[in-house]
């Protein structure tokens, strides 16, 4: 039997909607739901997130009553759902049940239900489960008109990323065998020679349980690529079975930004739509530059349009203190997700919650009612979404990479190194925002994705490079290509073992620089460069070996030794930057390289506003981000859609306000 559903591909125009959560209501709330879902013109809704315990209230015993008639009411509303496993919080009848299925910690603490995700990622007894649940509401729904797309368990590894139970020991174990045949070959990946480590038998090797002192580094490597190996295979278990049964649905999982335990770039690759949940927090040095890095790496890792699954429309409440959004800054998030390539905004939670441990997060329909400004705020997002229909399904332009993979991160993250004070993400984030404040938009991409396209790549911290990797930045600036390197980068190999001969070990050759000893930091210490910049962080002591000395490092123990080189390479440039710079040092820095490679700037802008470019088949748009209290005009002419005024020369964007001109002759 064929089944119409309610979006036959994907959705018509920018998706808007949210975690819908009904159950935690009376019945007759539904009625008022569906008025103000019409009002708001909602178009999905992401149900069952949570249900567990009512889809299945006993083993083996499914109820879905109560989801037909919720189900059933958004179909005949035109509402899309995009229906969840309900994976993600087992009840506690089944965490009774399966006592060796709770998650433990490296202390040997267990984690007990009363609250979410309390699963071992390798339990047997939760994959089974969780793939009987996914199977039984794959066949009951199978043909409802209003499934559209399947979204997986919920936040994988927000709160059980790495168990340290037997049972993960087991698995880890497994995992190992495969990955090292024999364990000759282990020992020597994990150098355990060092401090009398050596495995004599498989059942020997733990997860990295805590330990006295310093914990081995090539097991501690293998356990984060095993832990996100190990909920993928968790995912992966539910997916198989809602294709069998609906492959026509796509199936997504949602990713949490830029979150170290899993290599969504591994994930990425097994998800039909890359869906990512952001929250700004009020720790943030500037929440916008977080957003839009979060927004660049979907976009990177999907290839294209990704959804916005979860963000919050005002205060979280999961920070120690936990405030409102203010007026403007909901709709202005949102639509610099679009900006950045997402084609749906979603929202955790419909309803905010009356009981329960998030009853003081926000949702789209606050504790207030609809007389407030969140509410009126969610209309006019809908309003605005619907104005920028024509946007979805395009690309965005971005002419500058920085390089990053979750191995490097972890890579450079273990203990025991030369300072704490380097901050790989932290690193990343200043990179992305040096860009961002010189509107250039950049993707995050691997070194293996296809680095040929890119006029420039920054490599922040990439720590641990395969060689596969190190060959690819080689082919890249061989042919053409601008690279710089920061310092800590191309360390170590896969296996955590440094690369001999010199620093910056696989790159040594391509930034034709030889580094021979580390002098980081103290934390407020800095460096004069010959140049007249400032180090931060580090500096190391080397010299170059064909690259041409930019600057110097001017003083101190190193004086003398490179802190910036170029070294030219076949058709291209490689650049080695030997210590951290920051606000005005990094934005010169980045000046000079994006006008050196003929990076374009997406419009010439004042300070504050940020500028994206989406582009189609036939033609751009231009979204213009107004982050200051003034009222700025950007360069654009075509059609402002937010407002339907046509622009001429220039768009004036209100304080904190948006513009989206979809451009006349392209950008
Ligand atoms: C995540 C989860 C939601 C909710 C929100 C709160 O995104 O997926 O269930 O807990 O955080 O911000």
């Amino acid at each position: 039997m064929t089944v119409t559903r309610i979006w036959p591909s994907r959705p018509p125009g920018i998706a808007y909607g949210g975690d819908f959560n009904p159950e935690q209501w009376p019945e007759e709330t539904l009625d008022e739901d569906l008025r103000l879902m019409a009002e708001a013109g909602v178009s999905f809704v992401s149900l069952a997130i949570f249900s567990w315990a009512l889809l299945e209230p006993e083993p083996g015993r499914y109820e879905f009553a109560w989801l037909d008639r919720v189900i059933d009411a958004m179909a005949g509303a035109g509402i899309a759902v995009d229906l969840a496993t309900a994976t993600a919080s087992p009840p506690p009848w089944w965490s009774r049940a399966h006592p060796d299925s709770l998650p433990v910690l490296a202390d040997g603490t267990t984690l007990w239900w009363g609250s979410r995700q309390a699963f071992c990622p390798s339990s047997p007894d939760y994959r089974r489960s969780a793939t009987a649940l996914a199977a039984a509401l794959a066949e009951h729904y199978r043909n409802h008109p209003a499934l559209s797309m399947w979204h997986v368990h919920n936040e994988y590894g927000c709160h059980n990323a790495a168990c340290y139970c037997d049972t993960s020991a087991a698995s880890f174990r497994v995992w190992l065998r495969s990955r090292y045949d024999d364990l000759d070959r282990l020992n020597h990946a994990w150098g355990t020679t060092f401090w009398s480590q050596r495995y004599g038998e498989w059942d020997e090797i733990l997860p990295p349980r805590s330990t006295g002192t310093w914990r081995n580094p090539g097991q501690q490597l293998d356990w984060a690529r095993f832990c996100s190996d190990e909920l993928l295979a968790c995912y992966r278990a539910e997916r198989e079975v809602l294709r069998r049964v609906t492959p026509d649905v796509p199936v997504t999982t949602n990713f949490m930004s830029l979150f170290e335990p899993l290599d969504y770039r591994a994930w990425a690759a097994e998800v039909d739509v890359v869906s990512n949940d952001h929250y700004v927090r009020l720790d943030m040095v500037d929440p916008a530059d977080d957003l839009s890095l979060a927004g660049d790496l979907m976009r990177s890792l999907a290839g294209g349009p990704w959804w916005l699954m979860e963000h919050s429309t005002s205060a979280v409440n999961w920070q120690p203190l936990n405030r409102a959004k203010a007026p403007g800054e909901m709709i202005r998030n949102s639509l610099t997700h679009v900006a950045r390539g997402a084609d749906a905004i979603g929202f955790f939670q419909w309803r905010a919650s009356r009981a329960g441990a998030e009853k003081y997060h926000s949702g789209m329909v606050p504790h207030a009612g609809t007389d407030t400004k969140v509410w009126r705020e969610v209309v006019q997002l809908g309003a605005h979404l619907r104005a920028l229909a024509e946007v979805a399904g395009s690309s965005v332009d971005a002419e500058v990479a920085l390089a990053w993979t979750w191995p490097a991160w972890w890579g450079a993250e273990l203990g025991a190194h030369p300072s704490v004070h380097l901050d790989a993400a932290g690193h990343l984030r200043a990179w992305h925002a040096a860009l961002r404040r010189r509107a250039v938009t950049a993707d995050v991409v691997s070194p293996l994705d296809g680095l040929a396209p890119y006029r420039l790549v920054v490599a922040p911290h990439l720590y641990l490079l395969t060689d596969e990797e190190a060959a690819a930045l080689t082919a890249y600036v061989e042919g053409g290509g601008t690279l710089l390197a920061t310092f800590f980068s191309g360390i170590v190999d896969e296996r955590d073992h440094i690369r001999l001969g010199g620093y910056p070990g696989a790159l040594r050759d391509l930034l034709g620089v030889r580094m021979e000893e580390f002098f980081p930091l103290l934390p407020g210490e800095t460096v004069g460069l010959s140049d007249g910049r400032t180090g931060r962080i580090w500096s190391e002591l080397g010299r170059t070996e064909g690259a041409e000395v930019r600057a110097t490092f001017a003083s101190g123990p190193v004086a003398g030794s490179p802190a910036l080189t170029r070294h030219a390479v076949g058709a291209g440039h490689a650049w080695y930057l030997a210590t951290r710079l920051d606000g005005a040092d990094l934005d010169a820095l980045v000046g000079d390289l994006v006008a050196r490679c003929g990076v374009r700037r997406t419009a010439e802008v004042a300070e504050g506003v940020e500028v994206v470019r989406r582009r189609g088949p036939d033609g751009t748009w231009l979204f213009a981000i107004n982050h200051t209290a003034e009222e700025q005009a950007v360069a654009a002419s075509g059609l402002e859609l937010l407002t339907g005024r046509p622009v001429d020369g220039r768009v004036t964007v209100a304080p904190g306000a948006v513009a989206v001109v979809r451009e006349r002759g392209g950008g």
